[in-house]
């Protein structure tokens, strides 16, 4: 099969890590007999250098026209003191909204071979955990009104969460339909207690479970989640939540898998195609210093050819390579810390990986 990807390496560590990532896919390919081809666009800090613009037209109408598309990551200190709609990461909200893209799936494990990086005592961990976070990704206080005007107490600065029904049903589908193909279990997260926007989004979790008698559904409270997440987290199947409890939760969930450097996302809309992206960010500490893991957006290539290409073979073959390469005992720098392990580098993992294919 043949398939056309945008290539959006961004910024910091993501040029590092989307062309190591380019490198497993050309393996793939070659190995299982299909055709990747891949056409960059600029977005962020590098699309704002050589365009002016963090997101130019022409990265928006050739991620339309590709099949998928691969995301490094975006935004560094260089572009820190832009106002707000011209920032790096304004890009990303346009790209994730241009592309309809309001589902974000982000998975977290915890890789047998990575219990001793794991933050948490181990007889938390004992039985390991494997949740998937189905974050909506266009709507909510990310999207919604925001400006500065003269309150009470002199110039004061909003942003508003809101959700429409429509926007919580469609969501709340995909959880249903996801915990339907694991564990059948659903822990809808919200603020109830508080916010109408919750309120809504509980009510209308509650309607769309009805249509899912074998799934469980329960609500938490985002700051009850935030603790059980530490405390128990083999309690968690999928959850599903807003914008923004779901960008705070899935790295909090991240870290209690060793590291964020290991967590992929895939994110959907109605059509095939999907934006494929490392939870983490630019890390502009390490960038261009060969130093950067590339495991989340190797895992996130993963991802695309799963859920965009129907590539279930090809898309274990990466994560067993993966698997392996940790169950061998090599580390990246942000896993070895102080273990003694010699970290290899970006390129020795590549590399690795690859042999491993
Ligand atoms: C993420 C990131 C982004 C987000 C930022 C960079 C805009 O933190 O993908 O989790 O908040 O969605
Ligand atoms: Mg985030």
């Amino acid at each position: 099969m043949e398939f056309n990807i945008a290539l959006l390496r961004g910024d910091g560590i993501g040029p590092e890590i989307v062309d190591s990532a380019v490198e497993v896919l050309k393996k793939t390919a070659e190995k299982f007999g299909h055709k990747f081809n891949f056409t960059p666009y600029l977005i962020g800090g590098a699309a704002i250098d050589a365009t002016g613009k963090p997101l130019p037209e022409e990265t928006v109408e050739g991620c339309l026209a590709s099949d998928s598309v691969l995301l490094g990551a975006v935004g560094g200190p260089k572009w820190d003191n832009l106002p707000g709609d011209q920032r790096p990461e304004k890009a990303l909200l346009g790209i994730r909204s241009a592309l309809g893209l309001f589902t974000n799936l982000r998975p977290a494990r915890l890789y047998k071979a990575l219990k001793d990086s794991c933050p948490l005592r181990p007889d938390i961990v004992a039985n390991g955990f494997d949740l998937m976070m189905v974050r909506e990704l266009t709507g909510g206080i990310y999207f919604g009104e925001r400006g500065r005007r003269q309150g009470k107490y002199g110039e004061e600065a909003y942003d508003t969460e809101c959700y429409s029904k429509m926007e919580i049903e469609r969501i709340a589908k995909v959880a249903f339909e996801t915990a339907r193909k694991r564990n059948k279990n659903v822990i809808s997260i919200d603020k109830a207690n508080v916010l109408e926007s919750s309120r809504l989004w509980r009510a209308t979790i509650h309607e769309i479970a009805k249509d899912y008698p074998d799934v469980t559904c329960t609500d938490m409270l985002v700051d009850n989640a935030a603790m059980q997440l530490v405390k128990n987290p083999a309690q968690f199947d999928v959850v599903v939540t807003s914008n923004m409890f779901g960008d705070i939760l899935s790295d909090e969930s991240s870290q209690i898998t060793g590291s964020i450097g290991m967590l992929p996302s895939a994110s959907l809309g109605s059509a095939k195609r999907g934006m494929y992206e490392p939870i983490h960010g630019s890390a502009p500490d390490i960038a261009g210093q060969n130093k950067a893991n590339p495991i989340a957006t190797i895992l996130s290539a993963s991802m695309m050819l799963r859920y965009s290409f129907d590539l279930e073979k090809e898309a274990d073959a990466i994560d067993a390579a993966v698997d392996k390469f940790l169950e061998l005992g090599y580390r990246t720098a942000d896993l070895a810390g102080n273990t003694g392990v010699t970290p290899l580098t970006t390129t020795e993992v590549t590399e690795k990986i690859l042999e491993l294919l």
